[in-house]
């Protein structure tokens, strides 16, 4: 069993039994966030887009692991300039790792970097799968007709899925995100962190589990599940 553990936010932690893959790690500054960043190791960490509240600590706590940070190209170029080792990919590309194997799916949001003026990356979700278990991390995206495509052509255990509103998809946008992915599984992400992304996941646990076969697990930030 691998265990997946929610820091608030978009920010999770995989631990497969054998690797610790960090997701979109915004650690400091994160009103939900229970740890600190000098807490978390890992090995690698998947990085969907450049905006603060995603890419968060990924520099220090990439530099303090050696930890190889995935991102896509434009953005893997910028974490070059700041030492940190990456692998750039690009949406639709799959590579096998030691720690997994990572696929990028499209995610239609802005690609501004934090704190770095006039440069734009390409924003992206990731597909990854270890041990035969496939997890999405869609990033900060809209409800796209892409995810029917890859509710077609991949079997999705575990689906985080953004349900704030304003910035993402909200819950009735990841409803019909779900009906398309059908996954076994679905974990809210990207809402109460801030008044302006409030909403009800227990709501939303309701409507998906009533409306279709996937169960949902509201995880509390730093707690842990095992998928
Ligand atoms: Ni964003
Ligand atoms: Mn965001």
């Amino acid at each position: 069993m691998a265990r997946l553990t929610y820091y608030g936010h978009a920010a999770f932690m995989v631990d497969t039994g054998k690797h610790r893959v960090l997701i979109d790690p915004f650690i400091s500054g994160n009103p939900q966030a229970k740890v600190s960043a000098d807490e978390l190791s890992c090995d690698a960490i998947l990085l969907t887009h450049g905006h603060g509240d995603h890419i968060g600590d990924t520099i220090p706590i990439a530099r303090r692991c050696g930890a190889l940070v995935v991102a896509t190209y434009e953005l893997a170029g910028y974490l070059d300039t700041q030492d940190v080792k990456n692998h750039p990919m690009h949406i639709g590309g799959y590579r096998e790792f030691d720690f997994g194997a990572v696929k990028l799916i499209p995610a239609f949001h802005g690609g501004a970097v934090e704190g770095v003026e006039g440069v734009c990356c390409t924003p992206c979700g990731f597909l990854f799968t270890f041990d035969g278990k496939t997890l999405m991390h869609p990033g900060d995206t809209s409800l796209t007709i892409e995810f029917d495509l890859i509710g077609r052509m991949h079997e999705i255990d575990v689906a985080l899925l953004p349900i704030g509103d304003n910035f993402t998809m909200g819950p009735e946008d990841a409803l019909e995100a779900v009906r398309m992915l059908k996954p076994k599984l679905v974990v809210p992400m990207h809402f109460n962190t801030w008044e302006l992304i409030a909403q009800d996941p227990e709501a939303f646990k309701k409507s998906v589990e009533s409306g279709t076969t996937s169960k949902v697990a509201v995880v509390q930030p730093g707690e842990s599940i095992e998928i």
